[in-house]
């Protein structure tokens, strides 16, 4: 008789899931059925800083807002007018260049190679096979050694035909450190003795063979 009573109570409880109703519903447990909500700008003892809002995590990349029309060779590597800018809009350092090879050695390499000859692991991996990626260039061509500074940088921020964007990943700077880099891999790949100096370039022909000097 007992249990009869208790299936009845659970099978009339369990009915009632679903159902609509005007009443104000019964919540015997809490959870998280009522929780306290802020308005933006409001103080929160939670916290440490008291801030409600939460602040986005350090690294986070800005996607929207960007100041572009007032620093657009900067935020969009093109002039006002919408030209590629034809030189880096930032003062680089050996800092800058140090931060672009780290990054492009994280975003980059893979495919494009450390040297950026396009002999990444995503080409030359499997047995020399490749994984069937489209091949990515070198940078070491007349034509990508003439191209704007702008037009490496919207390779990045954009993509370019079938390599994705990677403007999710990679900051503003962290995009022209990139383009610094890759400015002094396609100098030291495309380098004359002319380029070593002076006093150390004897040394060259330890490094070199075929490298002739006069
Ligand atoms: C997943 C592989 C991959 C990665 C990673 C990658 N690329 Fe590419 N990249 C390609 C491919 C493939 C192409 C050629 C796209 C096409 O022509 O369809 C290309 C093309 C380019 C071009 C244009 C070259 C030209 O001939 O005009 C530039 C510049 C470039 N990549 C720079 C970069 C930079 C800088 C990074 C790192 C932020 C990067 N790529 C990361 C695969 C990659």
């Amino acid at each position: 008789m007992r249990s009869t009573i208790l299936l009845a109570a659970v099978l009339a409880l369990a009915g009632c899931r679903g159902m609509h109703s005007d009443k104000a519903p019964i919540h015997p447990n809490l959870n998280m059925d009522f929780t306290e909500s802020f308005e933006p700008q409001e103080a929160n003892d939670f916290f440490e800083d008291g801030l409600a809002m939460r602040q986005p995590v350090p690294g986070t990349v800005k996607r929207t807002g960007l100041r572009t029309t007032e620093n657009a060779p900067y935020y969009l590597g093109r002039t006002a007018d919408g030209q590629l800018v034809p030189t880096i809009p930032m003062e680089v350092t050996e800092v800058v260049l140090a931060r672009g090879q780290e990054r492009y050695n994280i975003y980059c390499a893979v495919c494009h190679g450390e040297a950026g000859d396009g002999l990444g692991i995503i080409m030359t991996g499997n047995d020399g096979q490749g994984y069937g990626y489209t091949p990515a260039p070198s940078y070491h061509t007349d034509l990508l050694r003439a191209r704007p500074d702008g037009y490496l940088y919207d390779a990045i921020a954009n993509g370019i035909r079938s390599m994705p964007s990677y403007g999710h990943q990679v900051s503003v700077p962290d995009r022209w450190a990139i383009v610094a880099y890759i400015r002094a891999l396609q100098r030291s790949q495309n380098a004359t003795a002319e380029d070593v100096p002076e006093p150390i370039r004897d040394q060259l022909e330890t490094y070199n063979p075929n490298v002739t000097l006069d």
